[in-house]
């Protein structure tokens, strides 16, 4: 099973579907009756975590402690939490957004240099999963790789606007510091050695890649989503939401809660490997994104993850005769194949994983 070098049917952009007015939106956009979004107003109070990083690194022992039991909790409870005062500074976040902002809106020529295919999928892109006839999600993409330094291609990366390159490097570095950091907290709150999770991950050759996702204004918001139901096939993600807009949802108790966004948050999530990895001690949760009749959102997802070679299997300090291992091992790289093709079916992927016993 590989990944074929040309998409199997035309691609059409959202963003020109989006300009061109219409009323109605194509068929190959409207979700099946039970995927559609429906609100729930009783969990409009609801909200996942927000916890403060600012004593993390500066506070003392006790300080420090707090904020790696709160982020415990969060791993276990929700496995989506987004913090604040992360050490990525307000402007830099603000303006790694706007950046991106301002590529989308340029004429569709100059993003089409960029254009990808399902080799790779590095690139401007408008779909996920090769599947002729396959209903499709209302949301355009850019995906580039950071880590490991020898898939970097700044040449790969848009070259206007003129900051554009600047500031995702710039971003991309402290995003890393922020990984790292994580890493660590979610390794000794496991009861692992500090360093685990970042060796299990490949030591210094992890991987982190950013896919930027623009969801254009949608004229019927009620019959689509910009993102179906997923959970992150990698180890963790880092987040940016669109302050302005929501439409971020996350599963939790069988009901789908729409994430308000703190000021300037990260929102940090589990992947499916560090379900695996943690023998689902942490889950990678269900998540989806609605869409707007009148705005558009833009968000940028930092994807952390293991190298692409490194065989994935639960920790042997987390298996027990009680909690025996509950997925095979697998290499990250065979296990994004498998979405690469097949595209983003809530959490299908990782369930295939588990043990035949
Ligand atoms: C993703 C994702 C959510 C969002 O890119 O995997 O879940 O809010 N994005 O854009
Ligand atoms: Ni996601």
């Amino acid at each position: 099973m590989s990944c074929p070098s040309q998409w199997s049917e035309p691609i059409v952009q959202v963003q020109m579907l989006s300009e061109a007015e219409n009323q109605v939106i194509p068929n190959r956009y409207i979700k099946p009756l039970t995927e559609r979004p429906c609100i729930t107003r009783s969990n409009d109070n609801l909200n996942i975590p927000v916890i403060d990083l600012f004593g993390l690194i500066n506070g003392d022992n006790a300080t420090q402690k707090a904020i790696m039991d709160e982020i415990s909790i969060a791993c276990r409870e929700w496995g989506f939490f987004q913090v604040v005062n992360h050490g990525i500074n307000d402007e830099l976040v603000d303006e790694v957004r706007e950046v991106w902002r301002e590529f989308f809106h340029q004429p569709i020529e100059v993003k089409q240099e960029y254009a990808n295919t399902p080799k790779t999928y590095e690139g401007y892109g408008s779909r996920i999963g090769i599947q002729k006839g396959a209903i499709l999600d209302w949301s355009d993409y850019y995906f580039l790789n950071y880590l490991p330094s020898n898939l970097k291609d700044h040449k790969k990366w848009p070259s206007q606007p003129p900051f554009l390159r600047d500031t995702t490097e710039e971003y991309s570095k402290k995003i890393v510091k922020l990984g790292k950091i994580m890493l660590k907290v979610f390794s000794s709150n496991l009861g692992l050695q500090k360093d685990y999770l970042q060796n299990a991950f490949g030591g210094d050759d992890i991987g982190a890649c950013l896919r930027v996702n623009i969801y254009p204004k949608c004229p019927q918001p009620d019959l689509t989503l910009g993102l179906s139901s997923h959970s992150d096939p990698g180890g963790m993600t880092f987040l940016l939401p669109d302050e302005h807009v929501s439409g971020l949802q996350v599963r939790k108790d069988g009901e789908w809660i729409t994430v308000k966004p703190a000021p300037h948050a990260i929102i940090v999530n589990i992947g499916d490997q560090i379900q695996v990895l943690t023998n689902a001690i942490y889950k990678s949760v269900e998540h989806r994104v609605i869409v707007n009749p009148n705005k558009e959102r833009v968000s940028l997802a930092y994807f952390f993850n293991p190298k692409s070679d490194v065989l994935i299997e639960p920790a042997t300090e987390l298996v027990t005769l009680k909690t025996p291992a509950l997925y095979q091992p697998m290499t990250f790289d065979d296990y994004r194949r498998f979405i690469r093709i097949k595209g983003l079916h809530g959490k299908s992927q990782v369930d295939s994983l588990k043990s035949q016993r």
